[in-house]
């Protein structure tokens, strides 16, 4: 009795169907185990094997700890297939299925990430910040030992480009972040590796990263105020930014904060959308108390907010004029049809961007995901 014979069984699957099963017996499935001798390159995500001749028909995918199943395009006479936007750290099993005109080979390969659990770098993070940067930070996997190295690898998307981390962030000894200060070799999306060496052996991490996704911006700049008898115009720069962004991407929220007032007095968290020409005015007459204004930026559809701007002030020194109090405008719509909201009012969003991790399989036209089940008779 022949078996249809995994050639790489090292853990517990997660699916019945990675069970071995007999086949009945048929001559084309009397294929020796290895026969195919599948291998699977991480650095270039590219799965190969033995081509065989007269090739009627091969496939290959893989399935990850969720049983999810990534299918790359394959033509018949292609030997190799290579995997886009995958993440490999969970564990995944490759399969490749060939048939000739003669016979027909089935053939799994595990890729488990089998070093000792908890050892890999985790809560792992990157944020683009003042254009030109970006930080990377980790912390130390559990489980490791004192004696760990971590070392961060970043990969374009088309796997073609390696950066090594230039600048490591460490603590006592142990590489826990970088620091880069050359961008260019990224792309829109990027595949970050954190390896690591130890006595014992690390399990390594990775994840896709989207740099659109992973910028915090500067805060606005060259905020200007020009007042006249009784409105105030409120002006600024979009900030400069990693990303090619249009005017339109922009959402801005100012900050009027009129001082020398009693705690809990009304301070107005004003929204703005960018505009070619980034202004705010509002109806402020004369005589007027000091006032500061700070803006802070964030992309429309994110929404994590960038630091304040310095504080600008503008208005009579020294509190409220004795003639009387400015009116600034009250909840509601304000000079420019500006939603207005006091400053309790504020929604909790904090300004980092760090990035969300696990979403690593992200569909493109390579790459198509869903689910099957496999019935073994
Ligand atoms: C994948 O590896 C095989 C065998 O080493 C090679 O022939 C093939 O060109 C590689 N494919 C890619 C896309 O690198
Ligand atoms: C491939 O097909 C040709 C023609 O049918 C045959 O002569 C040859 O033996 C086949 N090769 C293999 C390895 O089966
Ligand atoms: C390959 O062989 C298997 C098993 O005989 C068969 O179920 C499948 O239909 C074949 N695929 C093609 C495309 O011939
Ligand atoms: C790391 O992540 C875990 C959960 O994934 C969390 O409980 C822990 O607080 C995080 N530690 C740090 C330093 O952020
Ligand atoms: C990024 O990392 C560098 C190097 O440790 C550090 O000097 C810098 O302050 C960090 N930047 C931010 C915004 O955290
Ligand atoms: C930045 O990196 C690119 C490639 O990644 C390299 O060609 C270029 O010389 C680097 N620039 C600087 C200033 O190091
Ligand atoms: C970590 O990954 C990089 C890039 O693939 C590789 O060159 C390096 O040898 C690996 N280091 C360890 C310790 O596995
Ligand atoms: C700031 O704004 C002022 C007045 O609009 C202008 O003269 C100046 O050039 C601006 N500076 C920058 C850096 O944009
Ligand atoms: C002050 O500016 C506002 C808005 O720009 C304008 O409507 C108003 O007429 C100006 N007032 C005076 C006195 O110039
Ligand atoms: C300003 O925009 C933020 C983010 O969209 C929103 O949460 C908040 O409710 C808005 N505030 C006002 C006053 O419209
Ligand atoms: C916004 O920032 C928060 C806090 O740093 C972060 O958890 C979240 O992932 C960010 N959101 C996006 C879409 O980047």
């Amino acid at each position: 009795m022949l078996l249809l014979v995994t050639s790489l069984l090292l853990c517990e699957l997660p699916h019945p169907a990675f069970l071995l099963i007999p086949e009945k017996l048929d001559p084309r499935t009397v294929v020796p185990a290895s026969s195919l001798n599948v291998r699977f390159d991480s650095r270039t995500m590219n799965l190969s094997w033995d081509c065989q001749e007269n090739t009627t028909f091969s496939r290959c995918f893989l399935i990850d700890k969720k049983n999810r199943v990534v299918e790359p395009r394959l033509s018949n006479n292609e030997c190799s297939c290579t995997f886009c936007e995958i993440c490999l750290h969970e564990g995944v099993t490759f399969e490749v299925h060939v048939n000739t005109s003669q016979r027909e080979f089935q053939q799994k390969l595990l890729y488990p990430n089998s070093e000792r659990e908890s050892t890999a770098a985790h809560n792992f993070s990157c944020f683009i910040y003042n254009v030109d940067f970006m930080n990377c930070t980790w912390a130390r996997g559990s489980t490791a030992l004192h004696d760990v190295q971590y070392f961060l690898y970043i990969q374009n998307s088309n796997r073609k480009r390696e950066i090594r981390c230039p600048y490591y962030i460490q603590d006592s000894g142990t590489h826990v972040g970088c620091h880069l200060d050359n961008l260019s070799g990224l792309t829109s999306r990027n595949y970050f590796l954190v390896n690591g060496t130890s006595e014992i052996g690390i399990q390594f991490f990775d994840s896709l990263l989207d740099t659109k996704k992973i910028e915090r911006f500067n805060p606005p700049g060259n905020v200007t105020v020009r007042c006249n008898t009784t409105h105030c115009l409120v002006r600024w720069k979009q900030p400069r930014t990693y990303q090619k962004l249009s005017y339109l991407d922009f959402q801005y929220q100012l900050d009027v904060h009129r001082k020398n007032t009693q705690p809990g007095t009304e301070n107005l968290l004003i929204n703005v959308s960018g505009d070619l020409e980034n202004r705010y005015n509002f109806p402020s007459s004369e005589p007027r108390a000091k006032h500061s204004v700070k803006i802070r930026a964030a992309d429309v559809r994110i929404l994590n907010w960038s630091s304040w701007s310095e504080a600008t002030e503008f208005g009579h020194l020294g509190g409220i004029h004795p003639r009387g109090r400015e009116r600034l405008p009250r909840r509601g719509l304000g000079g420019e049809g500006n939603y207005l909201r006091p400053r309790g009012c504020r929604n909790g969003v904090d300004i980092s961007a760090s990035a969300t991790l696990g979403n690593c399989f992200l569909a493109d036209d390579a790459v198509s995901l869903y689910i099957i089940f496999h019935v073994f008779i």
